[in-house]
């Protein structure tokens, strides 16, 4: 397939819309590796199921035949690496599966596109990009008054998540420096929107308002975090491919920053605007202050300049028009949503819900 890129946790919340936006914008082949664990939903590409320019390979990242055959087989132009474990408190309850696929899987992608991409001859070597999708959480956390995260910030991870997300871009770096393998970073801040795993804050809060359950704020509710609508990220994505210099790591943020607070409070609005319901009554009631998350960083902000500078990216979606459009989004797919709330997601509501919930 000529011009296609190789995509890893396309079945996930950005990974999939990342790949429909390619698909629909630059319109060239796409091939997806997941695993398909609890985060991945291989509805979120449904409609691409008959589209030729699409090819969907159910497997892990860390199995270095499967992924050497499949570079073998469809001489992508590109990776795109999305494929994590992605949540901070599943990293604190079990941080083991994060080393795995964050950092072992990152390596055996690096190892192996490394020799792919030493293999081909021009113009194709020059052109060949591995692109790691990373996150501001690596920056660590940032007082009240602390200028935003700039791509200079040292890396200071308190989560394990954010720790193997670390190591993965320190080994990006690596690949850069000793064989030149043209990488590039970006380092994104909390992404929100459609598709998102209903375990992450802002679609928990919503189906929790909608179905008039306990709206759990961990600690004070003050913490910071910077929103970037996931359109916005896959735009970026895409212009760091095209445009970004290898060996540059790209910081991405919607400039946006919230309380917890001031996000749960806005989607009670929000729902209550949109599925009033006289039983349930104003949702604003529902939210309870529960136990804090250990080690809980307290500010996130992301410095953009680089990539608007460089590259002409910013964020086009205000926090406002992205937040209805995820709150109508979840109100409406009731289908979509039975099936995100499987086994894995019940058993882990009860792990981290129960005993908070019940202090
Ligand atoms: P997600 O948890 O929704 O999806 C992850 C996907 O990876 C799932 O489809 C899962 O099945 C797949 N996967 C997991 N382990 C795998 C393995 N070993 N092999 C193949 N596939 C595997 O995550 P997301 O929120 O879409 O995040 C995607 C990437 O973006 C991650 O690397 C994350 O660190 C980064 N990131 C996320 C955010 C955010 O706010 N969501 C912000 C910045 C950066
Ligand atoms: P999350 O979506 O897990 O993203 P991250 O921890 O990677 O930023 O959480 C966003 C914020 O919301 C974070 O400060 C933790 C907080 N939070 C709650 O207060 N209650 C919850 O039930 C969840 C899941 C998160």
């Amino acid at each position: 397939m000529k011009d296609s890129i190789l995509v890893t946790g396309g079945a996930g919340f950005m990974g999939a819309h990342f790949v429909l936006s390619w698909i629909s914008v630059v319109g060239k082949p796409v091939v997806n590796l997941d695993l398909l664990t609890y985060a991945g939903n291989k509805l979120n590409l449904d409609v691409l199921e008959n589209d030729s320019r699409y090819s969907w390979v159910h497997g892990d990242i860390c199995d270095r035949d499967l992924v050497s055959s499949l570079l073998r087989q469809h001489r992508p132009r590109a990776i795109v690496h999305f494929a994590a474990e992605s949540h901070v408190d599943r990293s604190i309850v079990a941080p083991e599966a994060f080393v795995r696929t964050n950092v072992e899987g990152t390596l055996t992608l690096l190892d192996v596109a490394n020799r792919y991409w030493s293999d081909l001859c021009e113009p194709e070597k020059s052109a060949f990009r591995f692109l790691h999708v990373s996150t501001d959480e690596v920056y660590g956390s940032l007082g009240p008054q602390d200028p935003p995260f700039t791509e200079q910030s040292a890396y200071a991870p308190n989560s394990p998540y954010a720790a193997s997300k670390a190591a993965a871009d320190h080994l990006v770096r690596a690949y850069y420096h000793t064989w030149g393998l043209p990488v590039l970073t970006t380092n994104c801040s909390n992404n929100y929107g459609p598709m998102q795993s209903p375990e992450k804050l802002i679609p928990l809060m919503i189906l929790n308002a909608s179905e008039g359950r306990a709206l759990p704020v961990y600690g004070d509710g003050r913490h910071v975090r910077d929103w970037l609508f996931v359109d916005d990220h896959s735009a970026a994505i895409r212009v760091v491919l095209e445009g970004g210099r290898p060996g540059e790591s790209y910081n991405i943020g919607g400039n946006c920053e919230r309380t917890n607070l001031e996000v749960v409070s806005g989607i009670c609005d929000l729902v209550d605007e949109l599925r009033p319901d006289a039983g349930i009554g104003p949702r604003r009631q529902l939210i309870e202050f529960v136990r804090d998350r250990p080690g809980h960083d307290r500010r996130y902000a992301v410095d953009a300049t680089k990539i608007a500078r460089e590259l002409s990216w910013r964020p086009t979606v205000t926090f406002n028009e992205g937040l209805r459009r995820t709150v109508c989004w979840y109100l409406d797919h009731p289908a979509w949503v039975e099936s995100a709330r499987n086994n894995a997601y019940r058993k882990w509501m009860e792990q981290n819900y129960g005993g908070r919930l019940t202090e």
